[in-house]
């Protein structure tokens, strides 16, 4: 029998969040190590994930070598990361407010990642710019940051909702994502991300609300303009095709920048 369903910060779960969106780790580890290697000037050793959530990118990146921090806000992320990946060094704290003397190795970063949105959940341009100006003080120059994002198309309309499927062992998750109030004047859009949550026979659903700031792709060069720090050294989109680089335009929602610390 199915259970009402229940209203929660979708982040206070961590488990459910790293079966749905561990999933299909591959494409994106694959994408930034052919990033580090190309866009990087010199070696790539030190890695750091901004919002880095329960780890899921960190755990596999650190199995092969990498040395790799992270920032979350969340404590159950948090708690759920350091023990996914225990050989991070975690910060507890706000993207958009941290410092490099606070990691417990203070060296400058080689690269910094951030794949799916979570720069978009700063939401006034003073959190953006702070949040890239912190990232600029933890790179080293000719260091990349990798930011990818939803963009609001300026022509055409944007996809409003997607729905996925993940099993791990015996729990099944069905996620489904939909956007609504979306305001371009404020910037703002809501978005309920919502589990069905399937174990032993029996469903539970979970339903949150998740607000996030809305970038066109000017908005977002302005927003890196005033930060400093940062050139744009290419654009791709979330099929993380290597060979296949991207001209960022009108239509383009889906879009991942590879920043390089000047
Ligand atoms: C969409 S999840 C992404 C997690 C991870 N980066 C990934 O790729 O799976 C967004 C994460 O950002 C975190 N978050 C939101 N605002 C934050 C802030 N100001 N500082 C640090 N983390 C934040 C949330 O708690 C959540 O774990």
């Amino acid at each position: 029998m199915n259970e009402p369903r229940a209203t929660a910060d979708i982040y206070d779960l961590p488990e459910y969040y790293d079966i749905i969106f561990a999933d299909e780790w591959e494409a994106e580890f694959d994408f930034l190590r052919f990033c580090f290697d190309r866009y990087v000037d010199g070696p790539t050793q030190r890695l750091l994930e901004p919002a880095c959530g329960t780890g899921r990118l960190l755990v596999e990146l650190h199995g092969v070598g990498y040395t790799v921090a992270g920032v979350e806000l969340n404590e159950k992320m948090t708690r759920y990361c350091r023990e996914r990946c225990p050989g991070a060094d975690l910060l507890s704290g706000d993207m958009a407010n941290f410092r490099l003397d606070q990691f417990a190795h203070s060296e400058p970063f080689d690269a910094g990642f951030n794949m799916i949105n979570s720069v978009r959940h700063l939401l006034s341009e003073e959190l953006a710019v702070a949040h890239f100006r912190c990232m600029a003080a933890a790179i080293r120059p000719g260091g990349i940051y990798i930011v990818g994002l939803h963009l609001t198309p300026t022509i055409g309309q944007p996809l409003e909702d997607e729905t996925w499927v993940a099993t791990r062992d015996d729990v099944t998750v069905t996620c489904h994502l939909e956007t609504y109030d979306r305001d371009l004047d404020a910037r703002i859009e809501r978005a309920s991300l919502g589990y069905d949550i399937e174990k032993n026979g029996h469903e539970v659903q979970v339903v949150g609300d998740l607000s996030f700031r809305t970038y066109t792709a000017a908005q977002l060069q302005q927003t890196l303009q005033t930060a400093g720090g940062w050139r744009i050294a290419a654009t791709y989109d979330f099929t993380y095709d290597q060979d296949e680089p991207i001209v960022v335009g009108e239509v383009s929602e889906d879009v991942v920048y590879v920043l390089q610390r000047l």
